[in-house]
């Protein structure tokens, strides 16, 4: 039987569909233009190393009611939801439409066809400080005032939060199998670096190469916790196939070093120096709240939110990975593959003429 993947085409959903299709495992992507999409996933599919032609596509949309499903699913081993508008400064209502609504619709798609729900939500779910202090109800999602998380926390982050609490209800009240995995935030594959620019750690080392990080933001003790794609998507595709997994799995290496130490590991191969200074967060937040000035620093406030000092407890994730005979890549490592696969891109024989 296949397993349906939302968000196929996307950073993550490429290396899922390479992870599953390399052990022989069909794949259906849900994609919003399969004409033109599915060709180009499956290249990308081979070229990770999996079987582009075990990719089958059907059309359907997060945005339309019921997916707007373009013909029969068939019977189905999983659902994989990676499906998501990832964007800052994202209105409230785009944000809900997509991120919960269509999160909610692809879980409604799971209970008909009686399959488990591997949901991806977010690392920050696990950070009960940080949604104690966005007002959220973890027991109840109309307990929250959403207009209030979104006014807080931006559309994305918001989204997220609140779809993955809206799901979670909905598979405890229909008796839904889901596993929610947790990802934080991604770097680059551990062989290879590779990263699309769209994603916050590309960001990040853009930033870091461009000149635009004077100082360090907050505190020697403030973090990004990372998780390397490839283990991510074998993480993902275990958590749709082993017969017994936790009901959540937090996809963090927790031996990630501080903000300080991963910008001193990526600055050599950016060919930087790294920052020492710190400015701390309100600071920070103040300034970026000048008009104009996230634009030029290429920061938005809400992206750092993501950036704090909490620890968290991968004991249960850690001990399902070595279950399924995997561990986390050196991040080290993984840092500094990302930065080289930067810094490639942007050398003048890999430029693309303007
Ligand atoms: N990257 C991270 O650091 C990170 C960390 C934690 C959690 N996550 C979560 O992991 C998931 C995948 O992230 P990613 O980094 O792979 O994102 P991505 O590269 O931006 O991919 C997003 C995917 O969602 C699809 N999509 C967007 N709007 C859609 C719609 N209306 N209908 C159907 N599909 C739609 C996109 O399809 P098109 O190609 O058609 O646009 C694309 O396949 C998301 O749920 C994200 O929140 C990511």
């Amino acid at each position: 039987m296949t397993i349906l993947i939302t968000g196929a085409s996307g950073f993550i959903g490429r290396y899922v569909c390479a992870q599953l299709t390399r052990d022989q495992q069909p794949v259906l992507a849900m994609l919003r233009q399969p004409s033109s999409q599915l060709a180009t996933l499956r290249r990308q599919v081979d070229a990770l190393g999996g079987q582009g032609d075990l990719v089958q596509a059907i059309q359907g949309d997060l945005d339309q009611p019921d997916l707007g499903l373009d013909g029969p699913v068939p019977a189905l081993e999983a659902i994989i939801h990676l499906g998501a508008r990832f964007a800052w400064q994202l209105p409230m209502a785009e944000a809900r439409r997509t991120n919960v609504d269509g999160a909610l619709a692809v879980a409604r798609l799971a209970r008909q066809q009686q399959t488990r729900l591997v949901f991806i939500s977010g690392f920050m779910l696990e950070n009960l400080a940080h949604l104690a202090r966005l007002g959220i109800d973890l027991n109840s999602a109309d307990k929250t005032d959403w207009q209030q998380v979104y006014r807080r926390a931006g559309g994305y982050e918001a989204s997220k939060l609140e779809a993955a609490i809206r799901v979670r209800e909905y598979a405890r009240e229909q008796h839904l199998e889901m596993v929610e995995v947790q990802p934080a935030t991604v770097a680059g594959d551990s062989r290879t670096g590779q990263l699309d620019h769209q994603q916050p750690l590309y960001q990040l080392l853009d930033n870091l190469a461009r000149g635009r990080m004077a100082a360090i933001p907050g505190t020697p003790d403030h973090w990004l916790p990372l998780v390397a794609v490839d283990l991510l998507a074998a993480l993902i595709a275990r958590a749709a196939l082993a017969p017994a997994t936790p009901q959540r799995l937090l996809a963090l290496d927790s031996r990630t070093p501080s903000l300080q130490g991963l910008l001193a590991h990526a600055a050599p191969s950016l060919k930087r120096r790294a920052p020492t200074r710190f400015l701390p967060m309100g600071v920070l937040a103040t300034l970026l709240r000048l008009p104009g000035l996230p634009r030029l620093l290429n920061t938005w406030p809400e992206a750092l939110h993501f950036i704090q000092t909490t620890r968290f407890d991968t004991g249960a994730s850690d001990a399902f990975l070595a279950t399924q005979g995997l561990t986390h890549p050196s991040i080290k490592g993984v840092i500094t593959a990302s930065s080289h696969f930067y810094q490639q891109q942007h050398s003048p024989a890999t430029q693309q003429p303007a």
